[in-house]
């Protein structure tokens, strides 16, 4: 039975990255900061359906000793680090914090699967942040990065570190350039699940208004569950390598808002009010991948399309609660 390893398992990944590997036959394995253990209710909530079918390991990405503990003691056969501080916003207002968790866990992890588990598969969650001010439309693995948030920035420095381990030590590295990706486990601070959740509200009565900032910026949003196919597909090539991870398709934030509403029979333009306080001080305008090379290589395809991400995510809500 093969055993995978999985940072940041309690996240909207971790959480369908964890049922994937479980249907394929593995053996779970999940890093979980310590308050997680104590407090399961709050924080280990997406995983409810499977917490008997994986093992949960105390450890932090700022701690070297407690990765290098669970490592050496699972000695497992793919790592998938999705652990991050992964909200970009939030990395305006922390930058210190979001930089050295980030840059730091990732090389933590990276050190210790070299010293403890070198012929270990290893997974690093980088994003289409990396890319920020973009410099051709759409992105793909030889586009230029410009990252435009400390998140970006901490981003590219994990990308080069998971390449660097892959050139310097033969470690079988791979890095995901995944656009963004959504679902109804997305955490409440994403633009689309702050809107869904918003709908749902309204549609019941319990809010009148969304506070929204920036509604021109672009993105190319996809389903979490099939970009975690993607992920699984790299590590079982016989080669590391790097694959953008996307639909190909861009919608303003704008045209996400007026679907959600729609769908829900209501017009956005009665409810949502612009607040300077939710933009950026350096904005990513336009995202859009071409995950040729993961369609070519991997046989990867999206399966949920916008409208039917839209959907999915706004019945949830409104299911959840009502
Ligand atoms: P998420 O829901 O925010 O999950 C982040 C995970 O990291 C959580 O399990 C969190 O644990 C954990 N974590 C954060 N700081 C930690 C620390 N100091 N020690 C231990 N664990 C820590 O993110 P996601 O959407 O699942 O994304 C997974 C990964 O993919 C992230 O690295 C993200 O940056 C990257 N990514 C995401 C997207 C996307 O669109 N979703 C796109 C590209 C790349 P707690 O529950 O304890 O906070
Ligand atoms: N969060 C948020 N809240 N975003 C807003 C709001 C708001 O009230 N109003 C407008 N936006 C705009 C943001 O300015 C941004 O342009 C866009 O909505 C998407 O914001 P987020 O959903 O916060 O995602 P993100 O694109 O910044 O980052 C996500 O995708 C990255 C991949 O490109 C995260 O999942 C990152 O971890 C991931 O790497």
């Amino acid at each position: 039975m093969k055993k995978a390893l999985i940072t940041g398992i309690t996240g909207q990944d971790g959480a369908y990255l964890s049922r994937l590997l479980i249907d394929k036959g593995y053996e779970v394995h999940g890093v979980v900061r310590r308050v997680a253990l104590e407090d399961p209710e709050h924080r280990l909530w997406r995983l409810r359906p499977v917490m008997d079918k994986i093992n949960l390991h105390s450890g932090s990405l700022e701690s070297y000793a407690s990765l290098f503990d669970v490592v050496e003691k699972i000695k497992p056969d793919e790592c998938y680090h999705l652990g991050a501080q992964s909200f970009v916003s939030y990395s305006f207002e922390d930058e210190f914090s979001t930089i050295s968790t980030n840059i730091n866990g990732t090389h933590y992890m990276l050190s210790a699967i070299k010293n403890r588990a070198p012929k270990c598969k290893f997974y690093f969650a980088g994003s289409s942040e990396m890319f920020g001010q973009v410099r051709e439309i759409p992105q793909k693995e030889t586009t230029p990065f410009h990252p435009r948030s400390p998140y970006g920035i901490s981003k590219v420095a994990g990308f080069e570190l998971t390449r660097n381990y892959r050139e310097a030590y033969g470690l079988f590295t791979c890095n995901g350039i995944l656009f963004n990706h959504e679902s109804p486990m997305r955490g409440y601070e994403f633009v689309t699940r702050k809107i869904t959740s918003a709908v749902a509200k309204i549609k019941l009565g319990i809010a009148k208004e969304l506070r929204l900032g920036n509604l021109d910026a672009k993105r190319d949003w996809g389903f979490a569950g099939d970009y975690c196919e993607a992920m699984h597909l790299m590590l079982q090539q016989d080669k590391p390598d790097d694959y953008v991870v996307a639909t190909g398709e861009t919608y303003t934030v704008k045209e996400f808002v007026d679907a959600a509403f729609r769908h829900a029979g209501l017009n956005w333009e009665d409810y949502v009010k612009i607040d300077e306080k939710f933009y950026r001080p350096s904005e990513v305008h336009e995202l859009k991948g071409d995950a040729s090379k993961a369609k070519k290589i991997l046989g990867w395809q999206p399966k949920v399309n916008f409208e039917g991400l839209v959907k999915m995510m706004v019945d949830e809500d409104i299911k959840r609660l009502s």
